[in-house]
């Protein structure tokens, strides 16, 4: 008798297993119309998404994407090249105005202006919502130009002593004053890859901004000058709210508190970013955090 229920479970499980083998091969999709999993959205919203869509041309590269992203949080943003990360964080402070064919659908508010209204100041939106990219970027010019030129663009600083002391500052902030405090006037442009990247965040965080988002800032880095970049994102998200792009799911482990994964220009999960990677929701979150594509 125990031995007859043994042999019934074993096919049972053994079927179990099969199907699980057959999905693997199966190419893995969002189904059409399925809503995001998890926690999206939060009663303390610094930026509210609703129903974002985004195409190139004919193409659509965001698909029906809400979200919230919550006041002085690090939101990581997850997922597969090509599957719409940089598009959709371009959203956010209307990058993707500057994209030839691009057009976004869709409401962006920011502490409940809408960020796409045709009377807003898109300059203006840029300082509040600012960014850092893949590549260090500094301007051909001295690394304190680098960094006064939004302040003064802005008219942030009356004397050249406010402007003295806003450098000095964000150089503060970003951790990298003690390294160029001697040679403020010598070319951004001759600083190594990781300072030229703080030098980079320092500009972004010059004109006091509001959100700073950040597409894979430390790709280019080597392991010492990405955990200088992790260190300054934790202490960063004190005053500001952050929104990283990352292929690095350590990364994305390290600094964020909730997680989103994109998959195919769908939104699929929102989670605590702990609960992503122990215990995604989603079938294909797992997928992609247990290595199996991207
Ligand atoms: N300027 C553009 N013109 C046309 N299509 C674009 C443009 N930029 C992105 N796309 C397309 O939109 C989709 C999403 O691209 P996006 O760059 O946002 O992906 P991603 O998740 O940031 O990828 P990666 O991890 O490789 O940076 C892709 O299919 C891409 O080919
Ligand atoms: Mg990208």
């Amino acid at each position: 008798m125990t031995k007859a229920a043994t042999v019934a479970k074993k096919p049972k499980k053994a079927a179990g297993v099969k199907a699980k083998k057959v999905a693997v091969d199966q190419p893995l999709q969002v189904d059409e119309g399925e809503a995001t999993v998890g926690q999206s959205f939060t009663d303390k919203a610094k930026m509210t998404m609703r129903n974002i869509n985004v195409f190139y041309g004919d193409k659509q590269a965001i698909h029906d994407v809400s979200i919230d992203i919550a006041q002085n949080e690090v939101i990581a943003m997850i997922g597969p090249s090509g599957c719409g990360k940089s598009t959709f964080l371009r959203t956010l402070n209307r990058m993707n105005d500057t994209v030839e064919g691009c057009r976004v659908e869709g409401e962006i508010c920011m502490d409940g202006e809408n960020l796409y209204s045709p009377s807003l100041d898109v300059v203006e939106l840029r300082a509040r919502v600012g960014m850092v990219f893949q590549k260090p970027n500094p301007f051909p010019k001295s690394i304190y130009e680098n960094v006064a030129y939004g302040p003064k663009i802005h008219g942030l600083a009356d004397t050249r002593v406010d402007l003295d002391e806003i450098v000095e500052n964000s150089l503060k902030k970003a951790s990298l004053w003690e390294e160029v405090k001697e040679r403020l006037h010598q070319p951004g442009t001759g600083l190594s890859g990781g300072q030229q990247q703080r030098l980079c965040i320092a500009r972004a965080i010059a004109v006091s901004p509001e959100v700073i988002l950040m597409d894979e800032p430390c790709s280019a880095l080597d392991p010492i000058a990405t955990a200088k970049i992790e260190e300054l994102i934790e202490e960063l998200s004190q005053n500001f709210t952050i929104a990283i792009v990352t292929h690095s799911m350590q990364q994305a482990a390290r600094v964020s508190n909730r997680t989103a994964y994109f998959h195919l220009g769908k939104l699929v999960e929102v989670n605590p970013t702990e609960k992503v990677f122990t215990m995604p929701e989603h079938k294909l979150t797992e997928a992609y955090i247990t290595g199996r594509f991207g």
